[in-house]
């Protein structure tokens, strides 16, 4: 990555997305300085267009570039394939969806020996919803608070912000939501007329919640006692994301239905896949309904890069590696979490899927702006704004790791540095649910960086 090959210039740039794609996106990308164009992406980094900085990608498209930015290899397999053959059919029988399918189902968890291709996350909460419905002739979906699962159809009724339902209601019927964790409610609300409960095994979007074992094993059996399918969406989990292959294998529990996508493909060519257990009901209602969910997904291209990615993880056992430089990087948050206790609350996670909580909302977007001076790009989180995640690509050296800390040491600075501005609003309730009311936050954060504060 040479940088001044790659410069444009910005204010055209800026002026063409605006005219057509949207305004409004770069207002919002804007407040946090996230208004960034990516250049060219390379393992852990990827060069600025405009001002050709080099920026850490601490944000991986919420986990889509596990096995690092613009992986020689997964890109060597793409061209070479698309050489070979296009997309091919959909619905047609291939070779490439036959070896995908068999590799995915033999590192899948317990007996998920079942694949549908799908196209994308969002298409493959939608079919494994529609499955658990057919399958079980139940309804009623139970979804988690905060949870992030897409922005379509079942996915969105499934999504547990209600800012992103509210636009487009009424949606699906029968979704009921409980809070993630909570086993009481849990068990309250699962009942013999439950089709299933889907839920992250690590909220992303939700502002990196670590699922406690003990929960997941007890949300298993509360399934079993009720008849009701259990979906695990690894849709960010998966892939080594949290220091094993799949996040559900730290607690043990097996789900009935499995999602995966982003890093599925290696961040060079969308795709994404439901996994789902042997067992009668699911079996047999796929078997007699074979065209419950057709899907552009499962291309030749995607599925024989996806291939090649499974055995590029397995060969560097990236899950040891993401383990390791998690830890590192987690001791190292805690450490400042120390050292900034009047701005950070907690710092957690699990693997190289991290959040750091802040005290108020508001600090989550200023603190994008305040990492992208430091020349790392990080995103808050959709869901709760006031924790900032890390989902570093899992090619991160423990150099890079220790880099990263101190530029995050140096952002928390500039922050604590802005809040001496805004301490005499912090100082007042109604000052505090100002700062953190979404629709000040966006104008306050663009005159914090247009006077350069
Ligand atoms: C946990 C989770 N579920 C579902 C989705 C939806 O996936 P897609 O955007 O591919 O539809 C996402 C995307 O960010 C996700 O992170």
């Amino acid at each position: 990555m040479t940088p001044n090959q790659t410069k444009f210039p910005a204010k055209s740039l800026l002026k063409s997305f605006g005219q057509r794609i949207s305004q409004g996106q770069i207002r919002y990308l804007r407040a946090g300085h996230l208004d960034i164009f990516e250049g060219a992406r390379k393992n852990t980094c990827f060069l600025e267009s405009v001002s050709g900085k080099r920026f850490y990608d601490a944000f991986s498209a919420a986990g889509c570039f596990n096995v690092g930015r613009g992986n020689p290899e997964i890109i060597e397999t793409l061209i070479r394939e698309a050489r070979r053959r296009d997309m091919g059919s959909a619905g047609m029988l291939s070779a490439a969806k036959i070896e995908f399918a068999v590799k995915l189902a033999k590192i899948a968890p317990g007996d998920l020996n079942r694949v549908i291709l799908v196209g994308s996350g969002g298409d493959g909460i939608g079919c494994a919803i529609k499955l658990a419905r057919g399958a079980t002739g139940r309804q009623t979906i139970v979804s988690m608070n905060k949870a992030y699962h897409g922005h379509s159809g079942f996915s969105l009724s499934a999504n547990g912000k209600a800012y992103y339902r509210q636009l487009f209601e009424p949606l699906m019927p029968e979704f009921r939501f409980i809070d993630f964790g909570d086993i009481q409610a849990a068990r309250r609300v699962i009942t013999p007329d439950i089709a299933a409960v889907i839920l992250e095994p690590v909220q992303g979007e939700g502002g990196i919640h670590v699922a406690d074992d003990a929960y997941l094993r007890k949300l298993r059996q509360r399934c079993d006692e009720t008849g009701t399918l259990l979906i695990f969406d690894e849709i960010q989990t998966g892939f080594c994301r949290t220091g094993k292959f799949w996040a559900s294998e730290h607690s043990g529990v097996v789900p009935d239905i499995m999602i995966a996508a982003k890093s599925i493909s290696g961040g060079v060519f969308p795709n994404a896949a439901v996994v789902f257990r042997e067992i009668d009901p699911l079996v047999n209602f796929v078997e007699k309904y074979p065209q419950f969910h057709p899907s552009f997904g499962g291309s030749d291209l995607g599925c024989t890069v996806s291939s090649r990615v499974i055995d590029y993880l397995f060969a560097n056992r990236v899950w040891e590696h993401a383990a390791q430089q998690g830890s590192r990087f987690i001791a190292g948050l805690r450490n400042l979490r120390e050292k900034h206790a009047p701005v950070i609350r907690e710092v957690r996670g699990r693997g190289l899927m991290v959040g750091i909580e802040y005290k108020d909302e508001f600090m989550g977007v200023l603190m994008a702006d305040c990492l992208a001076q430091q020349n790392i790009f990080a995103a808050y989180s959709g869901n709760a704004p006031q924790v900032m995640r890390f989902q570093l690509p899992l090619s991160v050296t423990a150099a890079e790791v220790d880099d990263l800390l101190s530029k995050i040491d140096a952002a928390i600075r500039t922050l604590k540095r802005y809040l001496v501005l805004l301490r005499p609003l912090t100082l007042f309730p109604v000052g505090r649910w100002l700062l953190n009311e979404k629709d000040m936050l966006i104008p306050l954060n663009l005159f914090l960086r247009r006077f350069g504060l």
